[in-house]
């Protein structure tokens, strides 16, 4: 089957945000516990973090790092967080059933962040707290000293503000199960009085507004219209969230649900276009896609603790998806989606990064180790930096339920002007057929092949293991080469491919 692709080296959709390659850590399961700190780990630097861990968090090159939740945040006082670790509270945490040690905060975030070169984007509490909650905690972490709550951060140990650029404010709001819920108007307007107090600290601050939790939603798209409307020009970025699952087991369908995601984005940008024109307004608003990733391998496991027939342990073994491969191939397309959408999509953030439906796994006391989804995530981060390129796309279609005709060919393209490489991210959605990829690289000079690798296994579901943590792994691709200003390459079915030139 061929698939013929035309870019020019001229043509981009926009310059890409490296924050399109963040990701998230909650207070949830073992994110943090057993995740990132183990002060008992074999590995375990001075403060209690896991060094294994670290190096695979900067092999993944994650920009940005969203904190400290997730529906966790809707419940969570921060100030238990700071101050000598023997003297902070255990707090029964709502959101997931469990008991929050505390031993883990701002400051200890903060640390770890710079460990591994990235930049925090901190959520507040705007469900069962608000506004005055918020700006403490904006005064405490940005202030430089001379007042109350800079003090006591300084008190506390950090004498520099930790200057928090990124700022969420609240979680999922349109969802009832947030503890505070609330109604578009209700945190449109908490969210806009939030916002002006923490730029009349600071009117450098980049604020996140929440967005849906999903597109299926009742209340969406019409929660994005009020919210604009209330905080449009306060706010720089609206949230939105998604995760993808195949319980049926139908790979076609599975596949295909990065259309889905297309056309949420693609909504809520019209919506933005729509409240900016309405205001008259001359600043544009972003998407901050602070959520994604599949989840739904653990949903069984994870009921008893969920619904509190476990009692309230300390950090269970919650939302630890195990990977397959042909979730290679979803996030393979769900990234593509990102960079295919960089104009209007400037922060991204896979939800979530330790344990927790992640990337990277741990044994409490044991190794580390790379899930399946580590692979397409870290490609796209290592070499997916630069402008996004334009693609025409020409290749067979097949039908999928609520998406219409979706392409076997799955394709983003990066050029990076620093370097002059050009990078294709690939996925073949075809079930038994290999593609024949034709792409012709107008306006990109002398062009080869630099590097070339696949993901492809027969097994759909095969997983990385602690005991096996090599079963899905990249190899060299074969085949691929560059004549006459034209890239060709044999893409195998069910399988993800990346070609850099
Ligand atoms: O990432 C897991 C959970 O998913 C988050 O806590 C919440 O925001 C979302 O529903």
């Amino acid at each position: 089957m061929r698939a013929s692709v035309v870019l020019h080296r001229q043509s981009t959709i926009a310059r890409i945000d490296p924050r399109l390659y963040g990701s998230f850590l909650e207070h949830l399961g073992r994110a943090i516990y057993t995740g990132i700190y183990e002060p008992a780990h074999p590995s375990a630097d001075a403060d209690g973090m896991r060094r294994d861990v670290i190096e695979l968090v900067r092999e993944l090159r994650v920009p940005l790092v969203r904190y400290p939740g997730g529906n966790f945040v809707s419940a969570y006082d921060w100030e238990d967080g700071i101050g000598p670790k023997e003297a902070r509270p255990v707090r029964l945490d709502l959101a997931w059933h469990t008991s929050e040690s505390n031993q883990v905060g701002l400051h200890e975030f903060a640390d770890w962040c710079a460990s591994v070169g990235a930049e925090m984007m901190m959520a507040v509490n705007l469900g069962s707290r608000g506004l005055e909650a918020a700006r403490d905690l904006l005064e405490y972490a940005n202030h430089p000293g001379g007042s109350a709550w800079s003090d006591r951060r300084r008190a506390n140990g950090r004498e520099a503000p930790f200057d928090i650029r990124l700022w969420c404010l609240g979680n999922e709001m349109d969802g009832t199960w947030q503890i505070g819920h609330k109604t578009a108007d209700e945190y449109g307007r908490l969210a806009y009085e939030t916002a002006k107090a923490m730029r009349a600290f600071d009117k450098r601050l980049e604020l996140v507004v929440c967005g849906s939790s999903s597109s299926h939603m009742a209340t969406y798209p019409q929660w994005e219209a009020t919210v604009l409307d209330h905080t449009y020009d306060e706010i720089d970025y609206i949230s939105l969230h998604m995760y993808f699952e195949n319980p049926a087991k139908d790979t076609a369908n599975y596949l295909a649900r990065s259309l889905e995601l297309d056309g949420y984005i693609r909504t809520v940008a019209g919506i933005i276009d729509f409240v900016k024109a309405k205001k008259r307004s001359r600043k544009d608003v972003y998407i901050s896609f602070d959520e994604w990733n599949v989840w739904y391998h653990s949903r069984e496991r994870d009921r008893a603790i969920l619904e509190g027939n476990a009692g309230w342990p300390e950090a269970p073994p919650l939302l630890e998806d195990d990977y397959t491969f042909e979730d290679v191939l979803q996030v393979g397309c769900i990234i593509n989606t990102f960079i295919n959408r960089s104009d209007v999509v400037k922060i991204a953030c896979l939800a979530q990064l330790v344990n927790v439906i992640a990337p990277i796994m741990t044994v409490p006391g044991g190794p580390a180790w790379r899930q399946t989804i580590f692979y397409p995530f870290h490609f796209a981060s290592v070499f997916g930096r630069g402008e996004a390129l334009r693609l025409l796309v020409d290749c067979p279609t097949y039908e999928a339920e609520g998406v219409g005709a979706v392409p076997y060919l799955d394709i983003a393209a990066v050029a990076d002007a620093e370097s002059g490489h050009v990078t294709l991210f690939i996925v073949n959605r075809h079930l038994t057929e290999a593609l024949d990829l034709d792409v012709d690289l107008l306006g990109c000079g002398a062009m080869a092949v630099e590097d070339d690798r696949v993901i492809a296994h027969p097994d759909l579901e095969a997983r990385n293991t602690a005991k096996c943590p090599d079963a899905v792994t990249p190899v060299a691709g074969q085949g691929a080469e560059v004549a006459a200003g034209r890239l060709r390459a044999a893409i195998a079915p069910l399988s993800y491919r990346m070609i850099r030139l």
